[in-house]
């Protein structure tokens, strides 16, 4: 059975997996750097770049170990070449091509974004449900906030994307200056449960030209506005405290320092992100005909867009990977991988890791 050794090291996480037929998932391995970017409140490239050398080689030992394979195992290896950070990039692909020489492996390199899709097309084909094509993917993370075509294969057509600001960045940004910690998705989305969407107003995007583009920078500044307008800075400091004792308070120790009126303004955030998000992919449903939607990336954790795209408000399925495959990992790079492994198409040494790969 042919098994394929997945690495990811475009951001703050070294990943590696390995899968079998691009469904089935033997291991997958993901060491976070929360801890190391956390007191920053965002990915510090030069700090990444070597906490994935330090990494990288138990990373793969452990996915290998897990899934109870050996090199003679393996039919290829495939690592991601784009976007991301160059120097965080270059450590997963340099690894790959030195394990391709060494152990005579084919080498495929994966675009960051299409690993994302590939979250979702993994499952589909260890359950063997059939996503219909045309499908529309949105690939909503900490650095994207694009929406694709994909009539199927490898091509994709790219829609729409954001003109600032990603989701993700919006929710890690949105946490920062609110005093919470880094990722901000995961607390925000939590927390959200607790406030009324109603309470406070928040602005839609206003947009020229392309009505599939996004822009969260705007909603961001105006939550900036709402803090400014509240002596907040007790507040904010008793959390930041909390952070200081535990960096990973629970939800209960959240609620503790966050008052009702702040955990109102999360769950308006919350709702004009889902639905800036979803307005797109409903519209972009209309446009294109689509037979199912594909959702990816961190934000694709999101508990209140996972409710609002199951809806019933979108005309056709939507599909999202499970939690962890969501996040990034190295299982859907190699998912990724495996059509172009049964095609035979293979990168040689030349490739190059590029932070604005593009997909379409
Ligand atoms: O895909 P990912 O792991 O890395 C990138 O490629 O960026 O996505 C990380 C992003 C972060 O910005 C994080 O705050 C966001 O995904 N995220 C969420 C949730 N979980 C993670 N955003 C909203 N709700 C969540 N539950
Ligand atoms: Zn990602």
């Amino acid at each position: 059975m042919p098994y394929i050794l997945g690495i990811e090291t475009s951001c703050d996480e070294t990943a590696a997996a390995v899968v079998a037929r691009g469904g089935e998932v033997l291991s997958s391995v993901v060491a976070s750097q929360v801890s190391t970017h956390g007191k920053y409140g965002g990915v510090v490239p030069e700090l990444a770049s070597r906490e994935h050398l330090r990494a990288i080689v138990p990373v793969v030992r452990e996915a290998m170990e897990e899934a109870h394979a050996s090199w003679a195992d393996l039919s290829a290896i495939a690592a991601t070449a784009g976007p991301g950070l160059v120097g965080s990039l270059l450590v997963g692909l340099t690894f790959a091509k030195g394990v391709s020489v060494v152990r005579r492996l084919p080498l495929i390199g994966v675009n960051h974004l299409e690993g994302h899709i590939h979250a979702v097309v993994l499952d589909a084909r260890r359950t063997g449900e059939a996503i219909e094509t045309p499908a529309l993917a949105l690939v909503a993370s900490g650095g994207h906030t694009h929406l694709f075509l994909w009539p199927g294969g490898e091509h994709y057509r790219l829609l729409g994307k954001t003109r600032d600001d990603a989701a993700g960045e919006a929710y890690d940004k949105v946490a920062k200056l609110l005093g919470f910690s880094y990722p901000g998705g995961p607390v925000l989305d939590r927390l959200a449960e607790y406030g009324d969407a109603d309470a406070v107003a928040l602005p839609m995007a206003k947009m020229k030209g392309n009505p599939l583009d996004f822009s969260f920078s705007g909603l961001k500044t105006a939550v900036l506005r709402w803090v400014q307008s509240k002596n907040m800075e007790e507040e904010i400091a008793r959390r930041r405290e909390l952070l200081r004792c535990n960096p990973r308070p629970s939800v209960e120790e959240w609620l503790r320092v966050t008052p009702r009126a702040t955990l109102d303004v999360i769950a308006a955030f919350q709702r004009i992100v889902v639905e800036e998000l979803l307005k797109r992919v409903e519209r972009a449903a209309e446009e294109t005909g689509a037979r199912a939607v594909i959702i990816a990336g961190g934000v694709a954790c999101n508990a209140g867009l996972r409710r609002a795209a199951h809806s019933g408000r979108l005309s056709c399925p939507a599909y999202f990977p499970t939690p962890h495959l969501s996040t990034d990992n190295a299982a859907m790079i190699a998912a990724a991988a495996w059509p172009r492994f049964e095609r035979g198409e293979f990168d040689d040494l030349s490739l190059k890791a590029q932070a604005n790969l593009a997909l379409a």
